[in-house]
């Protein structure tokens, strides 16, 4: 066993949702910097295309844009990704949004919005790519799902989010039913539920509560990059191929230590 063993990625193909800016990009970032293939998706065909061709500066990095908020879109990217990948080692589930409203005019928008893209777009895609998935799998090396959760699913978060944090703990409990119809498979099924970390969804939010914000965490801090990068490296690599199920929160202790 060697340290580049247990975390390379080189010779995987991954698809990363959303994988165009904030939490996505970071682990994007990281999977190229570990050796795989990455395959990124969002909705804005521009920004996906050039943020993929400035990644080519560290690995082999794809365009595919999408709208996932759709199952048509899911099962579209999914045929795009099977014309061109028999297999797919790793699916990142990340692309999400969010909808702050007071409880009194939040709108029936709002869920769908929110529930279409954080829960169900994580149920279609995976379903449209299990044949992927399942056959670049093995019992020593299963494929792994990484579904983005977020601690605003484990706690009650300060704004008023409702279908965000609804969403959330949703993509938990899917998390761990879907890890148990699929580890037959050998296909494994974890989530990462970050606390703060910049994007442009925490960008307003960080601005006005940051500090606040950094000193709930037990740490002092709000997360980096290579933070997120790690965490998902791990579920990815053969580090953390007898993990599944899980939920993993990478959020300085926020909602754990409460
Ligand atoms: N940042 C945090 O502190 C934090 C904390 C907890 C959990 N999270 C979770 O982490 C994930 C990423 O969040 P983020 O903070 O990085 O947000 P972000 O900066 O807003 O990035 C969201 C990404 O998803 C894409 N996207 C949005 N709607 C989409 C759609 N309908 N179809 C396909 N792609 C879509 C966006 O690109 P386009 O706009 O071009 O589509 C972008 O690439 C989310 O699931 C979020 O809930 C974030």
């Amino acid at each position: 066993m060697t340290i580049e063993s247990l975390f390379s990625l080189r010779g995987k193909i991954a698809l990363v949702t959303g994988g165009s800016r904030g939490i996505g990009l970071m682990i994007a970032r990281g999977y190229l910097d570990a050796g795989a293939k990455v395959y990124i998706s969002s909705r804005k065909a521009e920004v996906c295309d050039a943020v993929a061709a400035e990644l080519c500066a560290i690995g082999e990095c794809i365009s595919i844009p999408a709208d996932l908020s759709s199952e048509a879109e899911c099962n579209r990217l999914a045929g795009v990704i099977a014309e061109r990948e028999p297999v797919l080692h790793i699916l990142v589930n990340n692309a999400g949004a969010t909808w702050g409203e007071p409880m009194a005019t939040f709108p029936a928008d709002a869920w769908d919005k929110v529930l279409d893209l954080n829960v169900k777009s994580v149920f279609f895609l995976t379903r449209a790519l299990r044949p992927q998935l399942a056959a670049a799998a093995t019992a020593d090396d299963p494929a792994r799902v990484i579904n983005i959760g977020s601690i605003d699913g484990i706690h009650v978060p300060l704004m008023e989010t409702y279908s965000y944090s609804a969403s959330k703990a949703a993509v938990h409990q899917l998390t761990r039913h879907l890890a148990k119809q699929l580890g037959r498979e050998q296909i494994t099924v974890n989530a990462i539920a970050p606390g703060p970390f910049e994007s442009k969804m925490m960008a307003a939010t960080l601005r006005d509560f940051g500090d606040s914000i950094a000193a709930q965490s037990p740490l002092g801090r709000i997360g980096r990059a290579d933070d997120m990068a790690g965490a998902a490296i791990f579920l990815a690599s053969r580090a953390g191929a007898y993990c599944t199920g899980t939920v993993l929160p990478v959020d300085g202790g926020i909602a754990t230590t409460k």
